[in-house]
């Protein structure tokens, strides 16, 4: 029961305990348990730490015995958070999913682990790619094999008056502005605190430093920001070290540091990104070294292994389903297959995976392989999983069909169960537990209308004007969220209920951390469509923006977006430089400027190339 419970304790078995250890050892661990977590009633600040018992219905399991052992149930409501950095485990997946909550926990319970006798999993020999024996990756003949210039031909902007051009140039103002910040006040830590005028490193990247230097390389590229990229290469080539020892997010490591310096890699050819990311993506081998090959959330760099203790036992869907295309080009560019051969264990372990009515759930243990918990969601904890599969199937230029089929098939799955619309016709994509719906949508759920235009095409003939349509009123539903609003930008979650539809229904998740989704969306259902809707969408959130973000020295999230004079969170996000300004810029190009045709964006907005490598180098169009 308490293994069940706390699948955090779960790795009593890989240890080959007998049942009667196995009770002892369980017996003396929630003694511990009991000890420790009483304890900390007695610390000071613990005013901080009833936040974590009072966790809303744990969203990841190791908290529920937390709560329990506390003596207090999980209540429906909870405290508005005065910081929402602090509100964010809800969320998962996308963005800090080991949220500050979790991780004060962890460091709480690392104490635990020194007492508790700990046989390491056996450590499997990882071949690592010597520097030396690097494969030479042919960058000219994959220039070459690009259907479009890279940046496009800018053709309108020929035009010196164009309005879309000026609308460019502002969003491209806001980027230098919020970089010459960073710069100025945080340079090499890994984000921005506008307000205090200082760096914040963050607990989830495991030492890295420069999490905002990596995540903007090659949106400083896109907007012809020259000397700002000089100066941010020049800081990866003498300042990013990977001699690192703390515990990082494996999904975050991936989708920030190595998505950004592939980018980085594929629209440079500059030699130091792709070493790099090499060598960080064998820091980050040891975390799949699991009975299943599913990863753990958590890797430990010094030890090189995953740590148990730390990581809830649970691994998260959006997490392990969101390296794929990432390490198919690390293998592509360090001819090592052991990248590729990580990510085609995970996607077999998922596919054969028994799945209630075809749905994924969010949680699955890497030990044993089964669900952990019947949630399901298209917002933090599953989305990116949903989104890597349909755009592995994009960028292996329409040749991997598993993905495909995968993809549609789940879609199919959560249009039966999870899709709704309401009483004043919006529809969204509810969350599912068990069988039972919550009809709310995460900030995070709402990158799904534009993944569901981009997988239009490929569908099914009879079903492709359908999702179309799905795909737009998804993001019109986003779009409402904003709305509603006094400051025109949404909140972290909305709610569908008796007399709210498309609103935060309290405090607590009425922040806005200047997340990129519903931007997201607006930019592909532009591409896909070219309704001047979505410009116009997109140009309301850049006023808002500026309105409500922008600060002396960079931009803020704000605290309660229904507050026209709304208070900072004093965190300039690195997936703000990432992600939203670059989707901004993006909605405001051609559309050969990252061509759909070309590239695919991670779940951090770094492109990667389509892979054209079947086609000779003759193929590029005549620009
Ligand atoms: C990593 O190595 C660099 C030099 O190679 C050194 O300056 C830095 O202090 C080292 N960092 C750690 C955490 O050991
Ligand atoms: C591209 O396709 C080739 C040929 O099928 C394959 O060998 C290679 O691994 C692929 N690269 C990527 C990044 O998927």
């Amino acid at each position: 029961m308490l293994m069940r419970k706390v699948p955090g304790f779960v790795p009593a078995s890989p240890w080959g305990l007998r049942l009667p250890q196995k009770f002892l050892f369980l017996l003396f661990l929630s003694g511990l348990v009991t000890l420790c977590f009483g304890a900390l009633f007695l610390l000071p600040h613990s005013s901080r730490l009833k936040r974590l018992f009072l966790a809303p219905r744990a969203q990841k399991p190791g908290l529920e015995l937390v709560a329990e052992v506390g003596g207090r149930s999980p209540p429906g409501k909870r405290e508005p958070p005065p910081n929402p950095a602090l509100a964010e485990p809800a969320l998962g997946a996308r963005h800090h999913r080991v949220s500050p909550r979790r991780k004060e926990w962890m460091r709480r319970a690392q104490h635990l682990k020194e007492w508790i006798p700990r046989a390491h999993p056996t450590e499997e020999h990882i071949p690592t790619t010597a520097s030396s024996s690097l494969l030479r990756f042919d960058f000219e003949a994959f220039q070459r094999r690009l259907r479009h210039p890279v940046l496009g031909t800018r053709a309108e902007s020929t035009e010196p008056q164009s309005p879309v051009r000026a609308q460019r140039e502002k969003i491209k103002e806001m980027m230098q502005f919020a970089w010459a910040n960073y710069r100025r006040y945080a340079m090499g830590k890994n984000e921005l605190r506008p307000l205090s005028k200082d760096g914040y490193q963050g607990h989830i990247f495991g030492g890295l430093n420069g999490a905002t230097i990596i995540d903007s390389l090659d949106t400083l590229y896109l907007m012809e920001l020259k000397e700002e990229f000089q100066e941010a290469k020049a800081w990866v080539e003498n300042y990013f070290h990977l001699n690192v020892t703390g515990e990082a997010s494996l999904f975050e490591v991936n989708i920030r540091y190595i998505g950004g310096l592939l980018s980085a890699f594929y629209l440079t050819g500059e030699e130091v990104f792709r070493s790099k990311a090499i060598q960080l993506g064998e820091k980050l081998l040891p975390a799949f070294n699991t009975p299943t090959g599913i990863p753990k959330s958590v890797v430990n760099f010094k030890r090189g292994n995953w740590g148990w203790a730390s990581t809830g036992g649970s691994s998260i869907l959006a997490e392990c389903g969101s390296l794929h295309l990432e390490f198919l080009h690390l293998t592509e560019l360090s001819g090592n297959q052991i990248f590729a051969e990580k990510v085609r264990k995970i996607r077999r372990v998922l596919r054969e995976m028994k799945k209630p009515y075809g749905l994924y759930p969010n949680f699955l243990s890497p030990v044993t392989g089964n669900w952990e918990q019947h949630h399901v969601s298209i917002g933090g904890l599953g989305d990116s999983f949903y989104e890597y599969l349909i755009k592995s199937w994009l960028m292996s230029a329409k040749t991997d069909t598993e993905a495909k089929a995968m993809y549609y098939e789940a879609l199919e799955a959560i249009e039966m169960y999870l899709l709704n619309v309401s009483p004043g016709g919006l529809t969204y994509i509810a969350e599912w537990r068990g069988g039972i719906l919550d009809h709310k949508m995460g900030h995070l759920a709402c990158f799904s209308g534009g993944m569901i235009a981009l997988g239009a095409e490929d569908a099914k003939e009879e079903k492709r004007a359908h999702y179309q349509e799905l795909a737009a009123q998804i993001t019109r539903t986003c779009h409402e969220s904003y709305a509603r609003s006094d400051t025109k930008l949404g909140p972290e979650a909305f709610w569908f209920n008796s007399n709210k539809e498309a609103e935060a229904t309290h405090e607590g998740e009425s922040y806005y951390i200047l997340r990129p989704e519903v931007v997201e969306s607006y930019m592909y259902l532009w591409r896909l469509t070219h309704d001047p809707i979505y410009r116009e969408w997109g140009w309301e959130v850049v006023t808002a923006l500026e309105r409500y973000c922008r600060t002396q020295a960079g931009f803020s999230g704000i605290h309660n977006v229904y507050s026209t004079a709304p208070r900072h969170d004093n965190k300039q996000q690195s997936f703000f430089l990432a992600e939203t300004l670059k989707y901004l810029y993006l909605l405001f190009s051609e559309d050969d400027t990252l061509s759909l045709e070309d590239w695919v964006f991670n779940t951090e907005a770094h492109p990667l190339p389509v892979n054209h490598s079947d086609s000779s180098g003759s193929t590029r169009r005549p620009y």
